[in-house]
């Protein structure tokens, strides 16, 4: 038995995102900077693509920069913000992706820029209000790095109030949405918004490729040196292939958006229910029993077991072919207990925290199995 509750580490890729990718694999080799045929075909595609990408978001077509992943997404923005646009000071949270925290203790080591860490609530949101006492504070050019949804206990910040507050301080505004785009609409012309992260394997796309949405005021350099793809801002033959399967996963998932999300958020709301009934000291982590305020995508929760069965949950729930994430989400199976999840807790968790993260392709007779391998494991 295979039980797949591990989606926001990666989803599955869809078949037809898979064909669309092969068919450009064969067919489209040509270098898109090449002025040939071949060439022209392959930047044909990309083009179309970014248009596609673009009109989803909301956003113009020169807004989007294709980039290999999150994490590429991430750096570019932040690094680059401090280099090009003179962002002496970068407020953030926490509770961050390391993508985002570890670039930041970086520029500060290094004394490129200050980094202030907003408040975080009892329930893993950002205090909005300490967030603006922050902004009021200082007169130093300043960008504000948010993620949109956190990766771990699935917190939803409020883009449209964080966007306000930000604009009102005039400070520039980025939000991580990597566990956001694909499940989520956006409309990148109506948020105020200067900077946002994509990455395309978490809506069922392909490794390897995301995008940087960057609004058309800001006027950054690429973070590498060399060819002047991606408008310079990203230097590198394009991956026709990826960007293509960006396009159609991203395609898919919000012409799906609707159905997938109910479908969804019956599989959470059932999981909760079954979670309660059967494990009675288990502590929901953050929100994400609030249908408002976290995504409809995960649940997170400490598990009450020994010391002995925890220093074997790992193993057990391998064994028993369970995929969830452990510890650190975005690297189940590292050990490390989770910057999250002992933020939460001051450093005391009740228990050893598990992530179940949903897809379309999950089903009720899935979470049902869940829960029989998870009462065997702690009896
Ligand atoms: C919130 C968040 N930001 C960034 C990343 C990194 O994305 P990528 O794997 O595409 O580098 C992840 C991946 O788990 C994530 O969840």
């Amino acid at each position: 038995m295979k039980l797949y509750f591990d989606n926001a580490a990666t989803t599955p890729i869809r078949p037809e995102v898979v064909s669309a990718m092969t068919s450009v694999l064969a067919e489209d080799y040509g270098n898109p900077s090449s002025t040939h045929g071949f060439g022209r075909s392959a930047r044909a595609l990309i083009e179309t693509a970014r248009k596609s990408v673009a009109q989803l978001m909301g956003a113009q077509a020169q807004e989007i920069i294709f980039t290999s992943c999150g994490t590429e997404s991430n750096n570019t923005v932040l690094q680059t913000a401090v280099r090009d646009l003179g962002v002496g000071r970068i407020i953030s949270s926490p509770l961050e992706h390391h993508a985002v925290l570890h670039v930041l203790e970086d520029l500060e080591k290094r004394g490129k820029c200050r980094v202030d860490y907003v408040k975080i609530t009892s329930e893993g949101g950002v205090d909005l209000s300490d967030l603006e006492e922050l902004l009021k504070k200082s007169a130093t050019k300043t960008l504000v790095s948010l993620m949109h949804i956190n990766n771990e206990i699935g917190t939803l910040l409020d883009l449209p109030k964080t966007a306000a507050i930000c604009s009102q301080y005039e400070a520039l505004f980025h939000t991580d949405a990597v566990q956001g785009v694909g499940h989520y609409s956006y409309d990148m012309a109506a948020l105020d918004i200067d900077f946002l992260t994509a990455s395309a394997h978490k809506f069922h796309g392909p490794k390897g490729i995301g995008f940087t949405y960057i609004k058309n005021k800001a006027s950054l350099e690429g973070l590498l040196l060399g060819g002047s793809q991606e408008r310079g801002l990203r230097a590198g033959t394009e991956s026709v292939h990826n960007i293509v399967g960006l396009q159609v996963a991203l395609e898919i998932a919000m012409q799906r958006l609707e159905e997938d999300r109910t479908h969804i958020r019956t599989l959470k709301s059932y999981c909760i229910d079954q979670l309660r009934q059967n494990f009675k000291d288990l502590k929901f982590n953050g929100c994400c029993t609030d249908t408002e305020a976290s995504t409809y995508t995960l649940v997170s929760c400490c598990f009450p077991l020994s010391t002995a069965q925890a220093s074997l949950l790992d193993f057990q729930l391998d064994l028993k072919g369970v995929a969830c994430s452990k510890g650190s989400a975005c690297q189940s199976g590292s050990g490390a207990t989770s910057h999250v999840i002992e933020q939460l807790y001051d450093g005391h968790p009740p228990g050893p925290a598990l992530r179940f993260s949903f897809s379309p392709m999950n089903t009720i007779q899935e979470i049902d199995a869940l829960i029989a391998v998870l009462k065997e494991i702690s009896s």
